[in-house]
């Protein structure tokens, strides 16, 4: 019996773009998705754009431009990104929706009448000068524990305490630089530790995996808390009924969010309504799909809620482990935090899709992704074994019999161990564990190669007497081929529906495994997949650096160390370095990049134009007849707003606090720094 299906990955934040973390958990949806679709399953893929909190405030502010503005401006570029990864969402909304509001003021009430709901009051810091409640991450101050300085307002990243924003001695605001206040206000808070034994139940359902039960047990067993939903106004947000300055916090209506796209996704449909998913005993099932950093919300919070209100649970939380990059987190400076539009300008979706499926588990462990590896996976599997069984084969079936496979195939059995295959593939992919279905898929594929090597069609055409057996073997190599393809669909629907369109047949099926293609017309072959190259992916990532300047912040001390590493280098090294002395002569603002200014140098010689990170300290007029250094030989880098010939050097932890490098009285324009 076919099954109806809601599925989702988590809402990304609008305030950045699509990177290869959130690729990581879309891909893997996806493939889930498209799996559930070939079985005949109906499938809802939802998702959205997570919008609201101070941070999407501060930052339109920042632009004068409205929030609403902003937030769609990002949604747009998230959907166009998921698009250009294949990645089959039938909804892409966003929680600042009329539907997400709705919902989150429903289940709010809802959650007052069944007595969940109760007010308190918290004391906080609050920014004077901004003029409002300060969340942990926009405080700074010394550490409780170690003493270290402008450490966070959650935790110390030098010795790793964990503490209160209140508890920072000499805090600061990190917006303002003033000294924060406390202050006192009210706020609305979800009772969760009378939902303790639900949750319980829930979990033993079998709705997580093993290893995010255990760590929920222990959160269990330590005592629940009760959840703090409200912010302060000033807020970008939902506001609480019945108050006029309190708004839900962003996590309430963040999950609210999966339903408010399903709501929005169903307006195109007339034969299926809202409740045939939520309704406390809808037989459709609900899947979310998230990163391990989000089990509270999800598997705690979100349950509970959903309890209260007289919906009903999820069916089962998929969680996965993070993404690392040659064995070390994301970085800018290294080019490893790679966004989802760089990487399409230069490669293929499909190599990462399937380079990622190879490394789709049920656990949560992180997993790394490293260059070699990932450029040799692609090529050997892809490109080495799947593909070249149908390019082995093609081209004599349509120079010798005439485009069309043999009436009957020479190997039953082979291809009936194939068609074998089909349940036990599927039940990898049901319980994602992807990694091993693509293992069996390839090992089938290298049985296929090994077969049509030991016929060797290519040697037995010369001999006019063994045409028929030509055929055969060709024929039979292509229907390993089709069963394959099946097999892997859900993980390259590209590459599949090249190889259906050479096979001249209908989309695919589960079910299409089973059977055979004989006395049927294909198509000429033509490349269906190309080899990666590693220069293509070398310049992902040099690209990657290249927008450093553009998007990110100069943080006192880089990010959390992350950035830190210092590698030596020789004297011969520094001296391919060549600087010179410039002068600036003209200086702008730049439309569109708010940390950046446009320079035009005089150095010496000739004119050049650079972009450089120093928006936050310095007004174009006062550093025009300036005097620095540039980088005169670095290369130019192509930027979204035109092409910087050079870097100047500037020194200082950022912010207000950034200072440009200028000689001594007396440099002229042009002259080396040696
Ligand atoms: N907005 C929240 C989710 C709300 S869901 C109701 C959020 N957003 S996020 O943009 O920070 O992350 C979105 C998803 O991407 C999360 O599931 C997160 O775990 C995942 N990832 C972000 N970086 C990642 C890696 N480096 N590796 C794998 N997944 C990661 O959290
Ligand atoms: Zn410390």
């Amino acid at each position: 019996m076919s099954r109806r299906i809601l599925v989702t990955s988590a809402l990304p934040y609008t305030t950045g773009p699509i990177h290869l973390g959130h690729l990581f958990e879309h891909v893997q949806t996806d493939i889930w998705v498209r799996f559930q679709r070939m079985r005949g399953n109906e499938t809802i893929y939802v998702c959205a754009d997570d919008t609201h909190g101070t941070g999407t405030m501060l930052r339109a502010e920042d632009r004068g431009i409205s929030p609403e503005a902003l937030i769609e401006g990002m949604r747009r570029e998230h959907a166009r990104d998921f698009e250009g990864f294949l990645i089959s969402h039938d909804s892409y909304y966003t929680t600042h929706s009329e539907e997400n509001r709705e919902l989150s003021e429903y289940m709010y009430n809802r959650a007052k009448d069944a007595g969940r709901i109760f007010t308190k009051d918290v004391e906080q810091l609050f920014d004077p000068e901004k003029n409002l409640f300060l969340a942990d991450r926009f405080v700074r101050g010394t550490c409780p524990k170690c003493g270290a300085e402008d450490m966070p307002g959650d935790n110390c990243d030098v010795c790793g305490a964990t503490y209160a924003a209140t508890d920072l001695g000499n805090p600061r605001s990190a917006l303002s630089g003033g000294t924060p206040e406390l202050r006192s206000s009210e706020h609305h808070f979800f009772d969760l530790p009378q939902m303790a034994d639900a949750l319980r139940a829930w979990i033993d359902g079998g709705a997580v995996q093993q290893e995010v039960a255990n760590k929920l047990a222990e959160w269990l067993d330590s005592g629940l808390k009760a959840w703090d939903i409200s912010r302060d106004a000033p807020y970008f947000g939902f506001l609480i009924p019945g108050t006029d300055d309190k708004y839900f916090y962003v996590w309430l209506d963040a999950p609210i969010g999966y339903m408010a796209s399903l709501r929005k996704y169903l307006e195109s449909r007339n034969d299926l309504s809202f409740e045939d998913f939520w309704a406390p005993d809808a037989e459709s099932e609900v899947h979310h799909f998230i990163g391990k950093d989000i089990i509270n919300f999800h598997c705690l919070f979100w349950p509970a809620l959903l309890e209260t209100a007289g919906f009903r649970k999820p069916t089962k939380v998929h969680a996965h482990g993070f993404i690392t990059v040659n064995s070390q987190k994301m970085s800018k400076s290294r080019g490893t935090f790679i966004e989802a539009a760089t990487y399409l300008e230069h490669l293929s979706p499909e190599y990462l899709r399937y380079y990622y499926a190879t490394k789709i588990t049920d656990g949560i462990d992180d997993l790394d992704i490293s260059f070699d590896d990932f450029v040799q996976r692609v090529n050997s599997d892809l490109v080495g074994k799947l593909v070249n069984i149908a390019s082995r084969c093609a081209g004599f079936i349509t120079k010798q019999f005439d485009g069309t496979l043999a009436a009957e195939l020479p190997e039953p059995e082979l291809q009936a161990e194939f068609a074998a295959r089909a349940d036990a593939i599927a039940a990898l992919y049901e319980n994602s564990e992807v990694s091993k279905a693509v293992r069996e898929i390839m090992a089938l594929a290298d049985k296929a190669n090994q077969y049509v090597a030991q016929k060797e069609p290519w040697s037995a055409i010369k001999d006019p007497e063994r045409r028929e057996e030509v055929h055969g073997v060709c024929s039979q190599g292509i229907n390993l081929f089709r069963v394959l393809i099946t097999y892997i669909k859900p993980v390259v629907p590209k590459l599949a529906a090249d190889a259906e369109a050479f096979l001249n047949i209908e989309p695919l099926t589960w079910d299409d495994s089973q059977a055979t293609l004989t006395d049927h017309p294909i198509k000429k072959f033509k490349a269906l997949f190309a080899r990666m190259e590693r220069k293509s992916l070398d310049k992902v990532v040099e690209a990657s650096m290249q927008t450093e300047a553009e998007t990110a912040d100069r943080e006192p001390g880089g990010k959390k160390g992350e950035e830190s590493v210092t590698d030596t280098i020789t004297i011969d090294d520094f001296a391919k370095v060549q600087l010179r002395v410039a002068k600036v002569v003209a200086a702008d603002f730049v439309e569109g990049a708010d940390k950046l200014l446009q320079l035009t140098l005089d150095v010496g010689d000739h004119q050049r134009n650079v972009f450089s990170g120093i928006r936050s300290a310095y007004e174009p007029q006062d550093l025009v007849g300036k005097l620095t250094v540039v980088v005169a030989n670095l290369a130019p880098r192509k930027m979204r707003f035109g092409v910087s010939e050079g870097m100047v050097l500037a020194a200082g932890p950022g912010g207000k606090d950034i200072f440009l490098i200028s000689p001594d009285s007396g440099a002229e324009p042009g002259m080396e720094v040696t």
